[in-house]
C-alpha cells in the first residue's frame, strides 16, 4: 500500500509541511506569549498535524480531542454534524486552539465553533493545515491557515479515504482509480 502511493501525485512533501507547521507554530507562540492555550485536535484525521504543531508552540499548552461524524452522502442535504466525542476537560476561559487537518464545506468547524462558544472560553481560534475555500457551504475561517488548495481530494499526514493512507508521510492527491479499487474492497 505504502509502496503503490508513493505513486500518487505529491501535493507536499513532508519537508514543506514541517516547514509550514513550523511557521504556524511560531504565529501562535507570538500570539500567545505570556498566555495559555488548549489544543483541541478534531479526530482522526488532526492528530498528526496536532502532534507536530504542539512541538513548535512554546508557549504552556494542554491538549484535548473531540470526534464528529458528518452525514456528507448525497442522499443527505442536511450536512448534519454530530458530536461522537466531547472534550475531556472544561474550556470555560481557555484560549482554545481548534486544530483541523482540512477545511472543506465548513459544516464541522461552524457546528465545532457554536459548541465551543456555549462553552464560554476566553478565546476561541482556529489552526487549519489545509484549505479548499471553493468547496465552501457556510462561510467560516480559520486564524492559521498552511495551505489553501484546489479541491482535490487528499490524503496522508493524517487524513484518509475510508480510513487508508493516514500514515502516508506526505500529503498526496488520491487518484481516482485508487479510489475505486478501494470501494471495490468494501463489498
Ligand atoms: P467539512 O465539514 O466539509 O469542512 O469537512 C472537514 C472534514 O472532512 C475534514 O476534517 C476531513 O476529515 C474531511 N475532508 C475534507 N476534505 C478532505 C480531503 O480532501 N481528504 C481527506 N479528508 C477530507
Ligand atoms: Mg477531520
Amino acid at each position: 500500500m505504502m509502496k503503490e502511493a508513493e505513486s500518487y501525485p505529491l501535493l507536499f512533501s513532508r519537508e514543506q509541511i514541517a516547514e509550514k507547521t513550523a511557521e504556524l507554530g511560531a504565529a501562535i507562540t507570538r500570539d500567545f506569549a505570556g498566555e495559555k492555550v488548549v489544543l483541541v485536535g478534531v479526530l482522526k484525521g488532526a492528530a498528526i498535524f496536532l502532534a507536530d504543531l504542539a512541538r513548535q508552540i512554546d508557549v504552556v499548552c494542554t491538549f484535548d480531542f473531540v470526534a464528529v461524524s458528518s452525514y456528507r452522502s448525497s442522499t443527505t442535504s442536511s450536512g448534519a454534524v454530530q458530536l461522537i466525542k466531547d472534550l475531556d476537560h472544561t474550556v470555560e476561559d481557555r484560549n482554545i486552539i481548534l486544530v483541523e487537518d482540512i477545511l472543506d464545506s465548513g459544516l464541522t468547524l461552524n457546528f465545532l465553533r457554536r459548541h465551543f462558544e456555549g462553552h464560554k472560553p476566553r478565546s476561541l481560534r482556529v489552526a487549519a493545515l489545509l484549505d479548499k475555500p471553493a468547496r465552501r457551504k457556510v462561510q467560516v475561517e480559520a486564524d492559521y491557515i498552511g495551505y489553501p488548495i484546489e479541491n482535490h481530494f487528499v490524503v496522508g499526514y493524517g487524513m484518509d479515504y475510508a480510513e487508508h493512507f493516514r500514515n502516508l508521510p506526505d500529503i498526496r492527491i488520491l487518484p481516482a482509480d485508487a479510489i475505486a479499487r478501494i470501494d471495490a474492497e468494501k463489498h
